[in-house]
């Protein structure tokens, strides 16, 4: 199981090492069910709509988009079939929260999804979990066998004569596929290639059917929503980001591993508080919300780290995933490292990014080999501008945020590469 940090708020991770995932008994000795029971037996979809709108909550996948609206807009959907979609593909590197959820507290999201399903008239989930995720597979299966044995999930669930049923797709490695619609086309056997947005999938989603895609995270907050309350729910985090958020944390701290905080913690307390301080290092930089965002230098390390308040200064909070760097990594390193990662993940559907993504990494490789120009920094940013405009999918237009913010921080270090010297001794000249 993977490494929980001291993480003294609990609301998605509630369960996390204190029940057996393996034990549906165990999950309802913690309340467990008793949301789905009360949605089926207490509230009209409309109320459960309303809860969630209430709630505030906002997609945890990385767009923070409104979830009660979500639902909302799929509800409202004249044709059927609907479907409801868990995503659980987790490709960004560095991140492994939905991991962590699906290994540590599986009924909680096959309680999310019948409640999601129920709010917006639909009878069939699917949930694409990332292939090397064997263990969350295994779970999963296992908890699916266990709630249809219970009567939650299936015909007539709780006897209300709602019926709703769960099968697993199982993802092949392409970070892409955890893009909404990339993920609806690998679902529906083809290749995952991102469509283009409109419609989206509220309207028109998996099949051309209106479809509520929504992440494990998100999906996770549902029951205790459900139960405590949304004005509950919001006595955590901020006016505009209620709730908690989950980050996976790695890197040269002390401590790397998985926390749960209120929206609003800064990435001091984070890396203070939680993962107990640097390794016997100085902090340089830390990249937040996974691959494609962007790098915090020291000045930003007492800016709360929610949605709204980064959103402000153009950032974004992602996926959750922090990586904390301190002097011994080379800014440029770090860079070519990402722009090898996102060539490779780059699905070429769209010019932009295909071309986009090769030139970048040429661009960086030829930098730290000391065989650059100093033009070629301004070219790196003009490109991923471009991109930024004109690619299909968020993959090609995110790239802007990991280069231009590496070079706010460390652009004297990247163009000593030019002048044929790496400062950290990392890259070799
Ligand atoms: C390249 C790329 C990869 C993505 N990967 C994931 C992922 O692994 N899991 C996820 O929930 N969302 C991922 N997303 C975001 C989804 O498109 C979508 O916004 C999300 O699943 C919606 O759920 P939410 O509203 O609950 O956040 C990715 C987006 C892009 C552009
Ligand atoms: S931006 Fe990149 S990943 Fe997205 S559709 Fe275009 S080529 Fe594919």
């Amino acid at each position: 199981m993977i490494k929980e940090l001291k993480s003294p708020l609990r609301v998605v991770l509630e369960n996390y090492g204190r029940i057996n995932p393996e034990s549906i008994e165990e999950y309802i000795a913690q309340d467990g069910y008793e949301a789905v029971g009360k949605v089926l037996r207490e509230m009209r979809p409309e109320q459960v709509l309303s809860e969630i709108k209430a709630s505030g909550l906002q997609g945890r996948g990385g767009a923070a988009f409104p979830t009660g609206l979500k639902w909302e807009f799929t509800a409202k959907a004249k044709d059927a079939p609907k479907y409801i979609i868990c995503n659980a593909d987790e490709g960004e590197p560095g991140t492994f929260k939905d991991r962590a959820i699906l290994e540590g507290d599986p009924h909680k999201i096959i309680e999310g999804m019948i409640i999601a399903g129920y709010a917006v008239g639909a009878h069939y989930g699917y949930i694409y979990i990332r292939g090397e995720y064997l263990l969350s597979i295994n779970r999963f299966n296992k908890a699916l066998k266990q709630a249809r044995e219970h009567r939650f999930l299936g015909e007539d669930v709780f006897g209300s004569g709602f019926n709703f049923q769960i099968e697993i797709h199982q993802g092949a490695g392409s970070y892409v596929c955890g893009e909404e619609t990339a993920l609806m086309e690998s679902l529906e056997g083809k290749r995952g290639n991102p469509r283009f947005k409109p419609p989206f999938p509220p309207s028109s989603g998996l099949w051309g059917k209106p479809t509520l895609i929504n992440n494990v995270e998100t999906l996770a907050n549902i029951a205790p929503i459900i139960l405590k309350g949304s004005d509950w729910f919001r006595t955590f985090g901020t006016k505009k980001c209620p709730g908690t958020k989950v980050y996976a944390i790695s890197g040269h701290v002390k401590e790397a591993g998985l926390i749960e905080a209120p929206m609003g913690i800064t990435l001091r307390e984070i890396i203070i508080d939680y993962a107990q301080g640097m390794r016997d290092s100085k902090f340089k930089m830390a990249q937040v919300g996974g691959t494609a965002g962007a790098i915090l230098g020291e000045d930003m390390l007492d800016v709360p780290l929610d949605y709204a308040s980064l959103g402000e200064k153009g950032l974004v909070l992602g996926s959750g995933a922090i990586l904390v760097m301190d002097e011994t990594t080379c800014a440029l390193d770090m860079l070519e490292c990402f722009l090898n990662f996102f060539k490779r993940e780059s699905c070429g559907k769209c010019i932009p990014c295909r071309v986009g993504t090769e030139k970048l990494l040429e661009l960086a490789t030829a930098i730290s080999r000391g065989e650059g120009k100093e033009d070629d920094i301004d070219l790196m940013l003009h490109t991923a501008k471009v991109m930024q405009k004109t690619s299909l999918c968020a993959l090609g237009q995110s790239l802007i945020l990991p280069i231009s913010t590496t070079l706010k921080y460390s652009r004297e270090e990247v163009t000593e590469h030019i002048k044929g010297r790496c400062p950290t001794g990392v890259c070799k000249i």
